[in-house]
């Protein structure tokens, strides 16, 4: 089963950033140990600073994979473009985030994109990402 992983803006900095919210790890040794947990996984990484390419990388998945996990950074709380590009995809779509967006700021408090997914995990650090694996292979098992 192929899954594609996309990553936005500042995510390539984890570890540099605040490591109480995001946790110490490198965006590197994330995606590294995903793919040791979960072999049966092919996993295609991706991320991207750009609205413009994000959209393209959701655009390109229904036809390429079996679902899509994403974190849409600080464009969870901006974006209507991701948002309209998550709705026209029809393969299951998780988003996550690696921090607890409804125990921070008030303008984190609020994500447009996830209701144009199937749901979202928010708050256990590396780990939201290992429960959205979890669960999309549960939603491509019973598709
Ligand atoms: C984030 C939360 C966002 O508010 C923030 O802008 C990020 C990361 C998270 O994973 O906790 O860049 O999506």
């Amino acid at each position: 089963m192929k899954i594609i992983v996309i990553n936005g803006p500042n995510l390539n900095m984890l570890g540099a950033r605040d490591h109480h919210q995001y946790g110490t790890e490198s965006l590197e040794n994330l995606e590294s140990e995903l793919k040791r947990n979960f072999e049966d996984v092919d996993f295609v990484f991706v991320q991207s600073n750009l609205e413009g390419e994000i959209i393209n990388f959701i655009q390109g998945a229904s036809d390429n994979y079996d679902a899509l996990i994403i974190n849409p950074a600080g464009y969870s709380h901006t974006s209507v473009a991701i948002r309209d590009s998550l709705e026209i995809c029809k393969i299951p779509k998780i988003e996550v985030h690696l921090s607890n967006i409804s125990d921070r700021e008030d303008f984190r408090s609020k994500s447009i994109t996830a209701s144009k997914t199937n749901g979202y995990i928010s708050g256990f650090k590396k780990y939201s990402y290992f429960a959205a694996v979890y669960l999309a292979k549960i939603l491509i098992a019973n598709k």
